[in-house]
């Protein structure tokens, strides 16, 4: 498939979030990314339901929703009632990884894991068939505007042909550092969907920024 760019909404201006939410229906974005921090298992807060729901009024695209919190399934519905239409939930976070991926596709959205930079694609070997998706952290979790691990590609690859081998229809996203000169590379390592904060919200035309991230 050809790839899909998911801007994520925590370096947009939350002074204006409703004129950022319009830019992004009108540009080639294929979902809006939403970024969930509890201070606790990443050190930093952003936002939540209340935010969420005021996105969702305003959003014409789907919502990919990555929880970086402890116990994320304590919160599933409420994330499935604000309008949440994908939920990526961190490896780390979670002890019961199958049962969150059944009660996530119970409530009616895709399920995805999402792995931090230091845990290895292997540990999904098992839940993989479960999965509608895989996030691949390309940075530490917990702020925009970082730089990307160079080390991530070797990690796509190696997800990407687990997914082969097994016949498998998930999709990988990742998130963190993702730029103009980076994109070729990922997209031609097996990545279908890229997160792009910084890349997107920082450029002096946004909408340019998302097309040219779609060209590649
Ligand atoms: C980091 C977040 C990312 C972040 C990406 O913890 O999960 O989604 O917003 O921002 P950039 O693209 O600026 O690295
Ligand atoms: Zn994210």
């Amino acid at each position: 498939m050809k790839h899909l760019i998911a801007p994520s909404i925590l370096t947009a201006d939350f002074g204006h979030l409703e004129k950022d939410i319009q830019m992004l229906n009108t540009s080639s974005a294929d979902w809006i990314h939403i970024d969930v921090m509890d201070g606790v298992f990443v050190p930093n807060i952003s936002f939540g339901f209340r935010v969420i729901k005021t996105i969702k009024k305003l959003a014409q695209k789907p919502l990919d929703v990555h929880l970086m919190i402890i116990e994320p399934e304590r919160y599933f519905t409420e994330f499935r009632d604000a309008g949440a239409d994908i939920i990526s939930f961190h490896y780390e976070a979670s002890v019961h990884l199958h049962r969150s991926v059944q009660m996530i596709k119970e409530l009616g959205m895709k399920a995805a894991v999402a792995l931090n930079p230091h845990t290895p694609v292997q540990v999904l070997e098992n839940i993989l068939p479960d999965l509608d998706m895989v996030l691949i952290m390309t940075v530490n979790p917990g702020f925009g505007g970082q730089k990307f691990i160079e080390s991530s590609y070797r990690k796509i690859r190696q997800l990407k042909q687990l997914i082969i081998d097994r016949k498998l229809e998930v999709i990988i996203e990742v998130d963190g550092g993702v730029d103009f000169i980076n994109t070729a590379k990922l997209v031609e390592a097996g990545v279908d969907v890229l997160v792009a904060g910084n890349t997107v919200f920082s450029a002096p035309d946004p909408i340019d920024a998302i097309k040219k991230l779609k060209i590649v």
